[in-house]
C-alpha cells in the first residue's frame, strides 16, 4: 500500500517549516518574508541579465555535440543538439528558478546566528547553466555536475558572461562516479538530470549520507514517466523521508528529526 499525499494550498499548511517553504515557492510578494522581498528587488539586475541570456540562448544558432548519460529525450534525436531547443525544452523556467532562489534566500536568512553560513547547494545536471546562475545568485556555494564536457564548457561561457564563473564549481562526469567521490555536506541537492526511476532511487539512496544536517533533496520530474512515478511512490514509502512536498512535478525530500510525518502535494497558484 503506497502512502497518500494530502493536497494543500500554501495557505493551509500548518507546519511552520513547510509553510515557509510553500509560501516562498508559491505565494505572491506580499506573503513572502520581507527580507527576501528586499533582496529580490536588489537582485533585479542579475535576474534581468540571466533572463536576457536565456532569451539569447533561445535565439541561438549554435549546436552542441552532446554526450547523453540521461534517460533519453522526448525532444531530441541524435547527438548534435540545437542550443535554442535545449533552452526552450530542457531548462527550468524563470518562475521555478526564482522560487528556488527565494527558498534558498529565506533558509539562509533564517539560520540562527550560531549557524550562520553560506548554504551549500549541489545541482546534478548543469545543462546550459541557467538555473545554476540563479542558485549562485541566491548567495549559496554552488557546485554543479554535468556528464557532457561540451555542455559544461558552454555553461561556463554563460557564467563568464554573467560574471559568476568564479563563484560556481563545475564538475564533469557521470553522477554515479561523482557521488562516490563527494564528501557531501550539502544543504540542498537539486537532482535535475537522468530522469530514470531506478537511477533516481540509487542516487537518492546515496545522497542520504551526503547531506548536511537538515539537508534536503529536490527531485525533478517525479511524474515525467511511469518509472519516475513509481520511484516517487517508493520514496514516499521510505520512512527516512518523513516530510515530503510535491510541487510542480518536483518532489522535495526532508529527513527532519522529531517532525510529524507529512506528505503534501502543494496546489499551484500561478500559471508558470
Ligand atoms: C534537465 S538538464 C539540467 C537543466 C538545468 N538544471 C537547468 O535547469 O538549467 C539535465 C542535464 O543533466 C545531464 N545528465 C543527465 N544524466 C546524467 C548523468 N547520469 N551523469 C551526468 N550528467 C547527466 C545532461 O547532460 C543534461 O545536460
Amino acid at each position: 500500500m503506497f502512502k497518500k499525499e494530502k493536497r494543500k494550498s500554501w495557505r493551509s499548511v500548518q507546519s511552520p517549516f513547510i509553510f515557509n517553504l510553500a509560501r516562498h515557492l508559491e505565494a505572491g510578494s506580499r506573503y513572502v518574508d520581507e527580507r527576501v522581498v528586499a533582496d529580490e528587488v536588489e537582485s533585479n539586475k542579475i535576474f534581468k541579465n540571466i533572463e536576457n541570456l536565456r532569451a539569447d540562448l533561445k535565439r541561438s544558432t549554435d549546436t552542441i555535440a552532446v554526450e547523453d548519460h540521461g534517460a533519453g529525450s522526448r525532444v531530441f534525436k541524435g547527438s548534435s543538439r540545437k542550443v535554442r531547443k535545449i533552452a526552450k525544452h530542457v531548462l527550468q523556467g524563470e518562475r521555478v528558478a526564482k522560487s528556488l532562489w527565494k527558498v534558498l534566500k529565506f533558509w539562509g536568512m533564517d539560520l540562527e546566528e550560531k549557524d550562520k553560513r553560506q548554504l551549500s547547494v549541489l545541482e546534478m545536471g548543469t545543462s546550459l547553466g541557467v538555473t545554476t546562475a540563479y542558485l549562485s545568485s541566491a548567495g549559496c556555494d554552488v557546485e554543479t555536475w554535468e556528464g557532457c564536457q561540451n555542455t559544461a564548457d558552454f555553461a561556463r561561457n554563460n557564467w563568464i558572461k554573467l560574471g559568476l564563473e568564479e563563484k560556481i564549481v563545475s564538475k564533469v562526469g557521470k553522477f554515479e562516479g561523482l557521488l562516490k567521490s563527494t564528501k557531501g555536506g550539502w544543504d540542498m541537492v537539486f537532482l535535475d538530470g537522468h530522469h530514470d526511476g531506478e537511477a533516481t532511487l540509487r542516487y537518492v539512496e546515496e545522497l542520504k549520507s551526503k547531506l548536511g544536517k537538515g539537508g534536503c533533496v529536490l527531485v525533478d520530474d517525479v511524474v515525467w514517466s511511469k518509472g519516475m512515478k513509481m520511484a516517487w511512490r517508493q520514496l514516499l514509502d521510505d520512512p527516512y523521508w518523513n516530510v515530503t512536498v510535491r510541487w510542480r512535478g518536483k518532489g522535495w525530500l526532508f529527513h527532519i528529526g522529531g517532525a510529524v510525518e507529512q506528505h503534501i502535494a502543494l496546489s499551484c497558484v500561478f500559471k508558470f
